[in-house]
This record gives structure tokens, C-alpha cells and sequence, in this order.
């Protein structure tokens, strides 16, 4: 994932993500306090990998509206780190059988291959209930603007996790390959290129957005900067799963990480589904632009333009 990337991009990723996972490592609950087999199944996915987009894009959104300032910045760490708790956990539950079925996550077998099926929901449900301890109680100290910036941060993240959120698109997303019991005999969704967008917003975009959102909002940006960041990110969130769509279709698991060709397999609503590689490819690219331009009009930039051109360019 190193192609394409500047140096100035490339030394941003390689120490925002540093600093992720030596805090990651840091903030769970350890055993005695939390049991040991719950523990090593929560560690198993959280510190196995990936590509720490969400925490280094809420740090890179800190340091756009701090423009620098590392004590600003300091203070989106928890709730970065709490962003990677939450996506896990969303990657530990759409891998289980009753959803994608997916055997391969970061490079490693899945969650219920390596723990069982049982372990795996609770290791999700453990790092999902986690990721509002750990916001909840960092960054310490501090005043009552703090304290009301985490207040702020938190209803942020929940609501984008949430039903409305990334797991109401997940259920789209179930609903839409065919794999939700209608009890009530009402018909599946059928996708349109509007049903397909939202789709995306909801299951990937959410978070995304939230994670500028609250890096922005975490760093005492203003009403004005979070509201920029957060319309940056929406469109970059359409970006990011047009793009992991774009990968199931055309990468391999070597690159990825994870099985390529379940998409199409499993009859799931895509881009690629819908409008083909190359319009995808377009699709992706016109919302990278609009991700661009609402950073333009807000007068923001520092590493956010770099990060949205390699959501685009990447590889895995
Ligand atoms: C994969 O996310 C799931 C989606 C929402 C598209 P990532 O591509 O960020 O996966 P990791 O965190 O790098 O493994
Ligand atoms: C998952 O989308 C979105 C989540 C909220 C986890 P996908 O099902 O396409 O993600 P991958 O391809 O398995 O990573
Ligand atoms: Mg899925
Ligand atoms: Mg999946
Ligand atoms: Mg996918």
C-alpha cells in the first residue's frame, strides 16, 4: 500500500499508526479484571493487522483543525483508538457464518475459525461496549468543555454505529443478498444507484464520516471545521467501499488480506454489481473530487487531501 504515496503521506501513516497501536494495546481491560479467554479473543483481531484507516483519518482530521498543535491532536487519541475497537468488532461480525462467511481477516483465519463462533460474537460485543468505556473516560482530566466534547464525541459515534448507522446498513446489505427471513412476507429491497449509495453510507460511510468528525470535534475544532471534515468524509466513506467493492472483484487475498470473489458469490449489492468495473472506478473518482472540494471551500488541508487520494489509489 505503499505505492503511490508521498513522503509526507507515508511518514504521517507510519506515525499516526504508531501511536494507534501502542495506545490500542494499552486501553483494553486486562485478565485478572477481564477473563483471559475473552481477552486473547478481543487482542486476536484488534491488534492483528489492518489498515488503521479510521484512527489515523480522526488524527489527521485533529491535526487539520489544530493545524499542528500536538496537544490538540493528544487529545483525539482515545476516541481514534475507540473508532478501531468498534470497526473490528464490525469486521469480527460480518466474517461470522450467519453473515459474510469469511474464513480470512487481516492475513489471519477469522475470529469463530480460531475461537468459535460464540467467542467471536462476545469478542465483538467486548470491543463494541469497550470502545464507549475507553471515550467515556479519556483523554482525563481536563474541564467542562472537555467533558462536554467527549459527551459530543460519544452520541457522535454511537448514533453512526448504530441502527441508523453502520448496523442498518448491514442489515441492508444481509437484506439485500437474499440472506434476511421475512416473517411478514414483505418483499427484499431492490437496488437502484440511490438504494446502493445509501446502502454504503450507512454499513462503511457512517463510521468514516464519524471518525472525521470526532477527531475534528475531539481537537476543539469549530462548528464550521467539524461540519467541513465531517461533509469531506462522507463523500470519502462512498469512496472507501466503492473502492473495497472495486477490490473483491479485481485483487487477490495475498494483497487483501481476505478472500477476494465473495461479492458476486454471495449475490451481494455492490458497484460493480450495478454499474460495472469502469463506472465504478469513475464513481469512485467523482467522489473523491466532491471530498476534495468541501475541503477547498473550508480552507482545510494539511495530510486529509493525500489520505483521500491513497482511499482511491490503494491496493488492499
Ligand atoms: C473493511 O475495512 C471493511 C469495510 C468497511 C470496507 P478496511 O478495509 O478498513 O479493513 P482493515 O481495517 O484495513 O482490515
Ligand atoms: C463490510 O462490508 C462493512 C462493515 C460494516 C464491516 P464488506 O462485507 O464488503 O467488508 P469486507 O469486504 O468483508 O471487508
Ligand atoms: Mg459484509
Ligand atoms: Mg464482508
Ligand atoms: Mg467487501
Amino acid at each position: 500500500m505503499s505505492v503511490g504515496v508521498s513522503p509526507d503521506l507515508a511518514a504521517f501513516l507510519a506515525a499516526a499508526r504508531d501511536r494507534v497501536e501502542t495506545a490500542l494495546d494499552t486501553y483494553l481491560p486486562r485478565p485478572p479484571r477481564a477473563p483471559a479467554v475473552l481477552d486473547a479473543s478481543m487482542r486476536y483481531s484488534l491488534l492483528g493487522g489492518g489498515k488503521r484507516f479510521r484512527p489515523v483519518l480522526a488524527l489527521a482530521a485533529a491535526d487539520a483543525v489544530a493545524r499542528g498543535d500536538e496537544a490538540r491532536v493528544a487529545l483525539a487519541l482515545p476516541a481514534a483508538c475507540a473508532l478501531e475497537c468498534i470497526h473490528t468488532y464490525s469486521l469480527i461480525h460480518d466474517d461470522l457464518p450467519a453473515m459474510d462467511d469469511d474464513t480470512l481477516r487481516r492475513g489471519r483465519p477469522t475470529s469463530h475459525v480460531v475461537f468459535g463462533e460464540g467467542l467471536a460474537i462476545l469478542a465483538g460485543d467486548g470491543l463494541l461496549t469497550e470502545a464507549f468505556a475507553l471515550m467515556a473516560r479519556e483523554p482525563q482530566g481536563g474541564g467542562a468543555d472537555l467533558a462536554a466534547r467527549k459527551l459530543d464525541a460519544i452520541a457522535v459515534l454511537a448514533t453512526a454505529a448504530g441502527a441508523i448507522g453502520m448496523v442498518g446498513g448491514q442489515a441492508i446489505d444481509l437484506d439485500g443478498a437474499g440472506q434476511v427471513r421475512h416473517p411478514d412476507a414483505t418483499a427484499p429491497p431492490v437496488f437502484d444507484a440511490a438504494a446502493l449509495a445509501d446502502m454504503h453510507a450507512r454499513k462503511t460511510g457512517a463510521l468514516i464520516r464519524a471518525a472525521a468528525e470526532v477527531g475534528a470535534l475531539m481537537a476543539g475544532g469549530s462548528a464550521d471545521e467539524i461540519a467541513a471534515v465531517a461533509r469531506y468524509a462522507t463523500h470519502l466513506g462512498l469512496a472507501f467501499q466503492i473502492v473495497d467493492d472495486i477490490l473483491d472483484v479485481e485483487g487477490e487475498a495475498a494483497t487483501l488480506g481476505k478472500t477476494a470473489g465473495k461479492d458476486a458469490a454471495a449475490h451481494k449489492p455492490t458497484y460493480p454489481a450495478l454499474f460495472g468495473l469502469e463506472r465504478s472506478r469513475a464513481l469512485a473518482h467523482e467522489a473523491l473530487d466532491a471530498a476534495l472540494a468541501a475541503l477547498a471551500a473550508a480552507d482545510l488541508d494539511r495530510h486529509l487531501p493525500a489520505l483521500a487520494r491513497w482511499v482511491v489509489c490503494r491496493s488492499s
